[in-house]
Parts: C-alpha cells; sequence; structure tokens
C-alpha cells in the first residue's frame, strides 16, 4: 500500500490538479484543505505525511466517495465496485502489464497471466488445469494441507513466531510435495518467490536494484526447476504436477515440453507461496485486534455447522486484503461506468484497480465494514475477477483458513500482548507475529 501512496504521490500536481478542478471541482473539504496549504494539492498530499503512509486504505476509501474515478494525466484510480468490475470484466479493452516482465525471468517463453485475450493464453490455462486439477482438492490438497500445519505445530513450543515458524513455511511446504520440488529448501523457495512476486506485481516504479534482484531470483528458479524437471519420476504411480506435466510430454500432448512446463510452475509458484502465507498473517492480524475480536473468531472455530469458520477467514481477507488493487493499461480510448457516469479513459491510460475498496463499497456490498458469513459470491474480489481471475483460488479459502484453524485444533493460541505480538512486515511482506499458548 506504501508503495502505491508514493506512485499516487507522484503522479499528482499543481498543474494537473487545477486542470481537473476546473472541469469537475473536487468535493468541498478537500479544497478547503488545498487552498489553506500555501503548496496547493503538492503540498496537501506530502503534508498527509505518515497519517497517510499509515492508512492508504482510508485515502482510497475517500476517493470512492469524491471521484470513483480519478484521471491525473494518464493514470487513473478506480476505487467504487461498478467501476472496478468494469475494468476486470473488460479484458479487451483494459490489458494486464505483467507480459514484459515474465518474458524477462522466464527468458522468453511467457506465462500465461502476462497474455490477454490470445489463443497461447487460453492454452496454457488450460494445460496447467490438466495438472493442477479440481479433482485434487478433497484426494490431495486438503489431506496435506492438514498433515503440514499439524505436523509443524507439533514441532513447536508453546511461544512461537506465527510467521516465521509457521505460516511462511507450510505453502511452501505444500508447493513442494503437491508440484514434485524434491530436496527444494522450503525457506529459499519462499525468498525467491516473494522477490519475483514483488518484482511483478508491486514495483510500479521499475526499481533497478530489485529488477537485479529479481533476475537473480528467476535464474536460481528456473534452474533449481530445471534440475527437478529432469530429474522427476515417470513411473506409473508417480502424481505430481511435474510428473503428470512429463507424462503428457511423453504421450505427444503439446504445450508440455520441458521449458513450457518450467515456466508455467515458475508462474504458479509465484501465485502461491508467498501470497497464501501473507493473507493468513493479515487475515489472523486482522481477526485478533483485540480479545473480544479474538473471541469472536474462536467462536467461528467452535461452532461447526456450515464451515464458519473458513467463511469468517474469508471476511477477515476481504476486509483486510493482501493488496489494495491491481493494475490494468487501457487497450483502447474507452470509457469506464460507475453510478450512473461515464467517465473518458485514453489510450494507453494506466489504470489503477480499487479492489479494497470495491469489496468495501457500500453501493453494492451490504453494511460492509461488518463479518457476515452469508455473503454472495460477487461481493469477493481477493482473487481477482474475469479472465485473470487466481487460478488458485478452488484452494485458496481451504489454505488460508485451514492454516489458522489449526492454531485451535489441538491447543488454543493467542497473539502475545506485548509488542511482539504486533504483526511485523519488512517491505510488502509480514516476518512475524508472536503467539503464545492461552493459559
Ligand atoms: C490466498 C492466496 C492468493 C491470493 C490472495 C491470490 C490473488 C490473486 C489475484 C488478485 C489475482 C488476479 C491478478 C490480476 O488480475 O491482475 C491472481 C491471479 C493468479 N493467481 Fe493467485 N492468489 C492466491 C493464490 C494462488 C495460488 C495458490 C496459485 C497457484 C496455484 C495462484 C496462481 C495465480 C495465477 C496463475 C494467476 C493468473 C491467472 C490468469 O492470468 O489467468 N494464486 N491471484
Amino acid at each position: 500500500m506504501k508503495s502505491l501512496l508514493k506512485w499516487f504521490e507522484s503522479v499528482i500536481d499543481n498543474d494537473s490538479y487545477d486542470a481537473l478542478n476546473e472541469k469537475h471541482p473536487l468535493a468541498h473539504e478537500l479544497d478547503q484543505q488545498v487552498d489553506k496549504n500555501p503548496e496547493g494539492f503538492t503540498g496537501f498530499v506530502h503534508e498527509l505525511g505518515t497519517w497517510a503512509k499509515e492508512h492508504p486504505g482510508a485515502i482510497l476509501k475517500t476517493l470512492n466517495k469524491l471521484r470513483p474515478v480519478l484521471t491525473i494525466k494518464d493514470v487513473s484510480v478506480v476505487t467504487s465496485y461498478e467501476a472496478v468490475k468494469d475494468v476486470l470484466g473488460r479484458d479487451g479493452d483494459f490489458g494486464v502489464n505483467y507480459g514484459p516482465k515474465m518474458e524477462k525471468i522466464t527468458e522468453g517463453k511467457g506465462f500465461f497471466l502476462g497474455m490477454d485475450d490470445n489463443t497461447d493464453g487460453f492454452s496454457a490455462r488450460n494445460n496447467m488445469q490438466m495438472l493442477f486439477r479440481r479433482d485434487d482438492i478433497d484426494t490431495i490438497v486438503k489431506p496435506t494441507i492438514k498433515g503440514l500445519c499439524a505436523d509443524q505445530l507439533k514441532g513447536l513450543n508453546d511461544q512461537f513466531d506465527l510467521v516465521d515458524d509457521y505460516l511462511k513455511l507450510i505453502p511452501a511446504k505444500f508447493a513442494i510435495q503437491y508440484f514434485g520440488l524434491k530436496d527444494t529448501d522450503p525457506q529459499w523457495l519462499l525468498k525467491t518467490t516473494q522477490t519475483l512476486f514483488e518484482y511483478i506485481f508491486i514495483d510500479v516504479v521499475n526499481d533497478p536494484d530489485l529488477d537485479a534482484r529479481a533476475q537473480q531470483a528467476a535464474k536460481e528458479l528456473r534452474d533449481q526447476l530445471d534440475k527437478m524437471i529432469a530429474s522427476s519420476s515417470t513411473s506409473e504411480d508417480a502424481n505430481t504436477v511435474i510428473a503428470r506435466g512429463i507424462k503428457l510430454d511423453l504421450a505427444g500432448v503439446a504445450g508440455f515440453d520441458s521449458v513450457n512446463l518450467r515456466n508455467n510452475i515458475l508462474g504458479l509458484l509465484i501465485g502461491l507461496v508467498p501470497t497464501t502465507a501473507k493473507s493468513a498473517a493479515m487475515a489472523f492480524d486482522y481477526g485478533t485486534q483485540t480479545p473480544a475480536k479474538e473471541k469472536e473468531l474462536y467462536a467461528a472455530y467452535k461452532n461447526s455447522s456450515n464451515n464458519p469458520f473458513q467463511k469468517t477467514v474469508r471476511e477477515l481477507s476481504r476486509l483486510n486484503p493482501i493488496n489494495p488493487g491491481l493494475f490494468r493499461r487501457a487497450n483502447f480510448n474507452t470509457q469506464i461506468s460507475s453510478g450512473g457516469n461515464q467517465y473518458q479513459i485514453k489510450k494507453d491510460t494506466l489504470i489503477f484497480v480499487g479492489t479494497y475498496t470495491a469489496m468495501q463499497d457500500s453501493a453494492h456490498v451490504r453494511d460492509p465494514s461488518s463479518i457476515k458469513t452469508d455473503r454472495p459470491e460477487s461481493d469477493y474480489l481477493t482473487y481477482g475477477f474475469g479472465l485473470h481471475a487466481c487460478f488458485g483460488r478452488y484452494i485458496n479459502d481451504f489454505h488460508v483458513g485451514q492454516l489458522l484453524e489449526s492454531l485451535f485444533d489441538k491447543n488454543h493460541y493467542v497473539r502475545e500482548e506485548n509488542d511482539s505480538g504486533n504483526l511485523i512486515f519488512d517491505g510488502a511482506f509480514p516476518v512475524s507475529l508472536k503467539v503464545k499458548l492461552l493459559p
């Protein structure tokens, strides 16, 4: 969120604010603040200082009220539910930006997240569904994750670091087992995929240092995957993602050659490992901010009818998602609809699509700040929407829910009361939150 604000500050200046205000005056309170500041709008944005950096969500929510589609120069910030769905649903008009970076880290051959409406993207998505199967959810995915959570907790003391000792390891260990990446270090896998995630999804300013670290991480990951593919068993009973891919290649099915297989697995790992650990840490943090909230979460665990715990955790992710939104670029001169208005968007405009504010937009989401376990599917945008909606969306709610549910299964862990019980981030990723056994 902080980098979003930095980016937002960098695209706004007084000239563009004045030009915008001439056409459509901004809200009264905002104008008053700007008038009071000797440096105008730029000064006002800077003056928001620490508060703004800590509360970019509040700024985005305010924008939704004042300007659901705000365009300054060649950048738009889209914050209403209607406009967010409009942009994400029209993949022909609003394309993804990930292509060039994806191609760089895979050395030429892309990954389907970077591809819009074209044959290669559709084939790659379908191909990966043959390896990462919906049928596996009950038979392989759920028991594997459940077992990994229980095993990890067994080895921990009454006090431990929820992030460092537990959350960040399980998604990596799950990936290693399910994909068939034997002898891969989970810590290394997490670190590598976090760097690549930051490079592709967060780094809107194209930081050269991060670029260098990402190329190194990509090389290491490609080398490790090449090694894994070359040494994988193709015996009858080998049933990992990699083994399935190799068998299809040997059977002559197009799209599963070793380079394609490696690049697609590389993309899936970047989607899976850092996101799941971060989602679980942020959901736990939000759901246990006060003893009263913690009690509610525990009550959801105790209530065994209709799986309220997983649904509650899903709500925590809606209210505290891993990112405030996604980016798109306009492929044509076009319009975005919101609240009965049509906003003009020029070709090549970079669009920040605010999924966070959309999920809290009271014009479409009933009582958005409260936790409700009976919401319609359409209220959730935590896994995106449209062509690029998350490939892992069928397992994520289970995975994140199970990571937290296991904390109550045998024992009942709560966060430490002192500062060490706070969720600490290093850059974009959580690194620590200490918990202890409930006395
Ligand atoms: C809680 C965990 C996760 C969260 C919060 C999450 C979030 C998201 C979001 C918001 C998008 C949309 C990106 C966009 O439209 O620009 C996305 C796409 C994607 N995710 Fe996830 N994800 C998670 C887990 C996973 C897992 C487990 C996998 C792999 C198995 C995965 C693989 C992907 C892929 C491949 C895409 C691109 C899909 C496409 O372009 O068709 N993600 N994810």
